[in-house]
């Protein structure tokens, strides 16, 4: 990190103290009160909710890179508004468009290798990784490996390649700050305790728009109705994943690799009113939660502004117009995907990439209308039933593994 840009929270020295031991990846070198950010995945839900935030922090926050697959109206009308020095699109076709708008103002980077690229740049400070799929991890990889401070929203990375980044920014210094809401209430939990004293996480889930429907109903629901979720605004992937509860399967293995708790000490709890983001309980039984309102701008501005909170875009939170929290245990029978994500987790190796891949095309096949709804974890099942978990992975193998479970999603869907 560029030295003279950066001022010291002297506060938050013990702060870190508590937090740099195992897989928090925290370092300790400098905490800066100014940040220079690049989102990647800019013109997306969390992309967007980013720039918001950027906005409402002030001009010590100020975003130097951009980055998106093919939106280049959106980006073009974003690099109007935030003037960042370089952005990137993967699409090269959209480059030509991009840059003819830009009229050389700003630097345009294409394809994976662009994006690569502005993932390390060197005047960043602090990459939000809001790619959405395994498109996002390359780059990912690319800003750990270059020691950025990653606010991290994209989980697909760390469910396929965990073993490798986790380790990665542990080396480089490196710090990645979930965005993901329920991991960044279990981090903000966290600091209550050491994580030797952690007993248990309690991830929370929504439940979904298909909590209370039943298993028939469930299996011919339409694209229209699962991307109608009942309390978060987000993209199309991560809906339709809400409402398998791959989303949540995910998350159970992203909790793992970023706090380094074993699988069996993370217990998912269906919190239909997503007030709860997620709760930590110690080894006193002590339970702490992290609340407020399903807004993305939160979690997203405390990655930013750690360890400082500031005063944020959220509405506050009236607990009587609320009146009650609700707690169920999640139906493993009308949910299959969560046992899904435990057994991933425990198997680690290359499960997870091609957990991830599998859900991606079959993702796909139901949003086209190719498949109906009940047939998305039944065929991640079947490919992960068909595969030989290989332990410990270099990225090769990651992305063979994804290669591959891709064509055996082709070859199920034949059937
Ligand atoms: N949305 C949420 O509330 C939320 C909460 C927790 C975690 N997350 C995670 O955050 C990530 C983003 O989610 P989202 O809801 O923001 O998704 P989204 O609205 O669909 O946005 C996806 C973004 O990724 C870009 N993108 C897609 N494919 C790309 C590629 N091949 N190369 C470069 N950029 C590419 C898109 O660019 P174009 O616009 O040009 O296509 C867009 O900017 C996901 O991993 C999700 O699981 C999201």
């Amino acid at each position: 990190m560029d030295q003279a840009c950066c001022r010291l929270v002297s506060t938050a020295e013990g702060f870190y103290s508590r937090l740099i031991d195992r897989n928090l990846c925290v370092s300790q070198e400098c905490v800066a009160v100014s940040k220079r950010i690049t989102i990647m995945g800019s013109t997306g839900s969390i992309g967007t909710n980013t720039l918001e935030v950027v906005r409402a922090l002030g001009s010590d926050y100020r975003v130097v890179g951009l980055a998106a697959r093919q939106r280049w109206a959106e980006l073009e009308s974003q690099c109007r508004a935030v003037e960042p020095q370089v952005v990137a699109i993967a699409d090269p076709k959209c480059a030509e468009q991009l840059r003819r708008m830009l009229n050389g103002q700003v630097e345009v980077l294409e394809g994976e290798a662009g994006l690569v690229e502005l993932a390390g740049h060197r005047d960043t400070d602090f990459v939000v990784a809001a790619i959405v799929g395994s498109a996002g991890l390359a780059s990912t990889i690319a800003a750990v490996e270059a020691g950025r401070h990653v606010g991290l929203a994209n989980k697909e990375a760390l469910v396929m390649a965990g073993s490798l980044i986790v380790p990665l920014a542990r080396q480089t210094g490196a710090r990645l700050l979930p965005i993901d809401s329920k991991h960044s209430a279990i981090f903000q939990a966290m600091s209550a305790g050491s994580v030797d004293e952690v007993r248990k996480i309690y991830l929370t889930a929504s439940g979904g728009p298909f909590r209370t429907w039943p298993m028939e109903k469930i299996a011919s629901a339409t694209p229209a109705d699962a991307l109608l979720h009942p309390t978060w605004t987000m993209g199309p992937k991560i809906t339709v994943d809400s409402a398998t509860m791959v989303n949540k399967a995910m998350e159970i293995i992203e909790a793992h690799w970023l706090f380094g708790i074993e699988v069996d000490a993370i217990e998912v709890v269906i919190h239909p009113e997503s007030i709860v983001h997620s709760m930590v309980e110690f080894c006193d039984r002590s339970i702490i939660a992290q609340m407020g309102q399903p807004d993305m701008r939160t979690p997203i501005q405390y990655a930013l502004t750690y360890p400082r909170r500031l005063r944020g875009c959220a509405r506050d939170l009236d607990f009587s117009a609320i009146g009650q929290l609700r707690f169920e245990p999640p139906d493993l029978h009308r949910f299959p995907a969560l046992r899904l994500g435990y057994e991933v987790a425990r198997a680690g190796g290359t499960a997870g990439a091609v957990f991830n891949a599998a859900n991606e095309a079959a993702v796909e096949a139901f949003l086209q209308g190719r498949i109906p709804f009940g047939r998305i974890v039944d065929t991640i099942r079947e490919v992960l039933d068909r595969h030989a978990v290989q332990s410990n992975p270099n990225l090769g193998s990651i992305l063979q593994s994804d290669a591959w479970a891709r064509n055996e999603v082709k070859e199920c869907l034949k059937s």
